[in-house]
């Protein structure tokens, strides 16, 4: 079947939304990254955004059906046309639970980790006076809803103290030391933000198991990127961000709640009582675009064309071409994680703004992070499979002239 045949769109009128086809598995025989990097519209910009880490790129033709789906919105009555909408959504959901190991109804599609985050944290029960443990690699964002949620129910924080990237001995000696009986929820971030440090999250869980905790993963930087499932992690919560390596639309997510957790967790406020034990409470949020979670099926179907391990291969690849190009260069300081992919970070001297205005005057993004605990300023480099060695070659040379000038 041609790519055009999973991608193509229903949008023969409003009623022709039911083409859109799951690919048949691609044999690869033709397969080229760079026949991938022209599927991408950045592939040929002047911009070389080595930061999709913070928001990923749909594919051009993801965008197109994107924007066919909000042509086809603002053409119809939504409402009327729910089921429709509605079937495409399922769909979605479907595949996303083949990908993660769970089934559609312990989905939710929300607009992001954070707002996933958000309903377990505030959304279940943490008396007085437990543990919540949690580390100074997870993401700000879920740190401050726990730091503010601790103050108001009176229950305590304990932080482990990481400076990543570490060995998984290192890493699983840590969670060890802070879970204890009275620890009621552990919170792991599948892979950080700042190192890209893919984190033993099977293991750390266990241990919590072992102490009766729950297990909350953040898997903002997982789906799309490297292989897993919810059953191997054996945790009760999951969110994750399909727009960052899934290639999915701005803000769109996904929350999992392991079955016979459903019912522990608030959903959104104003959410019915027969929906107490169902993952719509958690999609009860009022008017939304459906072209956003449809558009959802698109991505997950151009995923599924190339694959999670071919993905994570080619992202630990092209890590693996920079950081060794720069790895001699005058003062670098690369932070390559053992278990990693798209993700890394390398220190360098000076002032942060100078190293960054530098960059850009080349048209070369990447992010500038805080390692929690050295207190330094790092420098995250985040390709995607859209990239090739060429590319980065860009990036490299323009390494090399700042760092064999300083
Ligand atoms: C580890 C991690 N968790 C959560 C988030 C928040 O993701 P979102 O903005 O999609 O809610 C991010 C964002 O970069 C992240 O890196």
């Amino acid at each position: 079947m041609e790519r055009r045949s999973f991608i193509e769109m229903f949008l023969a009128g409003a009623t022709g939304f039911t083409s859109i086809a799951k690919p048949v598995k691609d044999t690869h025989e033709s397969f080229s990254w760079n026949k991938i990097a022209k599927q991408y519209p950045d592939s040929r910009s002047k911009l070389l955004n080595l930061n999709t880490g913070s928001a990923g790129v749909m594919p051009k033709i993801v965008e197109e059906q994107f924007l066919n789906f909000v042509s086809a919105l603002n053409r119809s009555a939504p409402y009327e046309k729910a089921a429709i909408w509605k079937e495409l959504e399922l769909r979605a959901k479907q595949e996303l639970a083949e990908m993660v190991g769970a089934d559609a109804d312990e989905l939710a599609l929300v607009r992001n980790t954070t707002e996933g985050l958000n309903y377990i944290l505030t959304g279940i029960n943490i008396p007085k006076n437990v543990d919540v443990v949690a580390s100074q690699c997870d993401y700000t964002l879920a740190l401050d809803t726990l730091k503010k949620l601790a103050k108001e129910k009176s229950f305590n924080l304990k932080m482990i103290d990481l400076e990543l990237p570490l060995n998984r001995e290192e890493i699983l000696a840590a969670y060890k030391k802070k879970i204890t009986d009275s620890t009621e929820l552990v919170l792991i971030t599948a892979m950080t933000h700042r190192e890209g440090q893919i984190m033993p999250v099977s293991e750390i869980s266990q241990i919590a198991k072992e102490h009766g905790a729950k297990v909350l993963v953040d898997a903002a930087h997982a789906i799309g990127h490297f292989e897993h499932s919810v059953k191997n992690w054996n945790c009760d919560f999951y969110c994750a961000s399909l727009h960052k390596w899934l290639g999915g639309p701005l803000g769109t997510g996904m929350l999992y709640v392991k079955r016979d957790r459903i019912v522990e967790v608030r959903g959104s406020y104003n959410a019915n009582q027969n929906l107490l034990d169902k993952m719509e409470k958690f999609e009860s949020v009022g008017t939304k675009s459906f072209a956003l979670n449809a558009a959802v099926l698109s991505a997950v179907y151009f995923h599924q064309s190339i694959g999670t391990k071919k993905k994570h291969n080619r992202l630990m690849d092209l890590t693996d071409y920079w950081t060794t190009s720069i790895n001699g260069f005058p003062n670098i300081k690369v932070y390559k994680p053992e278990e990693y992919g798209g993700i890394t970070s390398f220190h360098l001297p000076g002032s942060s703004s100078d190293i960054l205005s530098f960059f850009q005057s080349k048209n070369i993004h990447f992010k500038k992070v805080r390692a929690p605990k050295a207190k330094q300023t790092n420098y995250r480099i985040s390709p995607n499979i859209y990239h090739r060695y060429k590319d980065l070659d860009r990036f490299i040379g323009a390494m090399q002239e700042y760092t064999f000038g300083l």
